[in-house]
């Protein structure tokens, strides 16, 4: 039997203890985390409660230094604003990289990222849990019964009511903050939107036009509205953190139907003959009121486990998460130009290197 895969995680805040270590320690022949580096004293010792076997650090560079060579990858639950120096340390030791949403601040940066995976040989996969959800892979069940017919239109809000919170013991604000998280509810929550939106629409995004204003003190948006272009259609999405109720509702258009989500309730519309409309309502539980999305990760750590017995340095999640990174950049750069549609410049670099590998 081969031993697990050894994984140093680097940031222990909320969804490093609720969401990755659970689904890591319900995979004890798989995965095994040996160390972890956080920068807060009050999160180490909350490490050393939650795996006391692990060794643990205050800092990545000391902690590559002292088990670079004992390691498999590293898994990185920071903010945003230091996901691309980790992830470059990584493959500087020859490691495999997990890194959360978004995977970096800058389109440039994504870029560079996937360039050092596929030159260092090694994965770079992020952390799209959302298409791990039961309603997201219902969802994917029935358009790969082709019964909707092409898609041509798309709808994605997410309805919160304040912003999510970090661990108390950091920063807990760090997402209203640019220079930790480099942008407001559009970074925060517009890779989720994003990729989902690319899977639906089965295609990359040709533009986006894009609004946003800000309620708060704070120097990031937290109302984000936008229209991205496909070539085989149009997706419209709304983001809020100043909302009344806290909800996630998706529509999906296609030539014979329709499916509805509103949380975990699940409408499936039907075209009939003479104008007949069937409507098949189902309901499976995600749990979106969970921030944690625990039950997500284990399978998507597997995907990422399959990445690397594939070889699969830059796959097909890590090109969306670069792509998605690019959109937030543009839809910025379209608000500050009042809504302008700007076309976007995909990362083709990324995509010749991923086909030279
Ligand atoms: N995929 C999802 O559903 C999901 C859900 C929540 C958060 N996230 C993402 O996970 C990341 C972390 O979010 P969170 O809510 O857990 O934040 P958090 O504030 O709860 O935790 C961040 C942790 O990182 C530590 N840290 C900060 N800078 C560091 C550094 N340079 N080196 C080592 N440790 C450092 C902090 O001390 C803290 O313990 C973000 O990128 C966020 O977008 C993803």
């Amino acid at each position: 039997m081969t031993r697990p895969y050894q994984g140093a995680l680097i940031g222990f805040g909320f969804i490093a203890e609720k969401g990755h270590i659970p689904a890591y320690l319900a995979a004890p022949g798989m995965f095994e985390i040996v160390a972890v580096a956080d920068v807060c004293a009050a999160r180490r010792e909350k490490a050393r409660q939650v795996l006391p076997k692990a060794r643990i650090y205050s800092d990545t560079k000391t902690l590559l230094a002292a088990e670079a060579r004992n390691l498999d990858f590293v898994d990185i639950a920071t903010p945003p604003c230091d996901h691309a120096a980790i992830a470059h340390a990584a493959f500087d030791h020859s490691l495999h990289v997990f890194c959360e949403k978004p995977i970096t601040t800058s389109a440039a940066d994504a870029r560079s990222l996937l360039d050092h995976a596929q030159q260092a040989k090694r994965v770079f996969f992020p952390s799209h849990n959302y298409k791990h959800a039961p309603v997201i892979k219902a969802i994917r069940e029935t358009l790969e019964t082709g019964e909707l017919g092409a898609i041509h239109l798309v709808t994605l809000d997410t309805f919160r009511t304040t912003h999510a919170k970090g661990v108390a013991e950091w920063q807990p604000d760090w997402r209203r903050q640019r220079k930790t998280s480099g942008g407001g509810i559009a970074m925060d929550h517009g890779s989720h939107t994003f990729y989902l939106a690319f899977d639906w629409l089965a295609a990359e995004p040709t533009s986006i036009n894009a609004k946003m204003s800000n309620l708060s003190t704070f120097d990031t948006e937290d109302n984000f509205s936008c229209t991205v272009t496909f070539p085989t259609g149009i997706a419209v999405a709304q983001l809020t953190w100043n909302s009344g109720f806290r909800k996630v509702i998706y529509t999906i258009h296609g030539e014979n139907g329709a499916i509805k989500v509103e949380d975990d309730d699940i409408e499936i519309h039907r075209k009939r003959a003479g104008g007949k409309i069937d409507v098949e309502k189902l309901s499976a539980a995600s749990h979106w009121m969970d921030a944690s999305h625990a039950e997500w990760f284990k399978a998507l750590q597997l995907d990422f486990v399959a990445a690397i017995r594939k070889g699969e340095w830059v796959g097909r999640e890590a090109r969306d998460a670069a792509m998605c990174v690019t959109l937030i950049e543009t839809a910025y750069a379209s608000a500050r130009a009042d809504g302008r549609q700007l076309e976007l410049t995909p990362a083709r670099a990324t995509e010749r290197a991923a086909k030279a590998g």
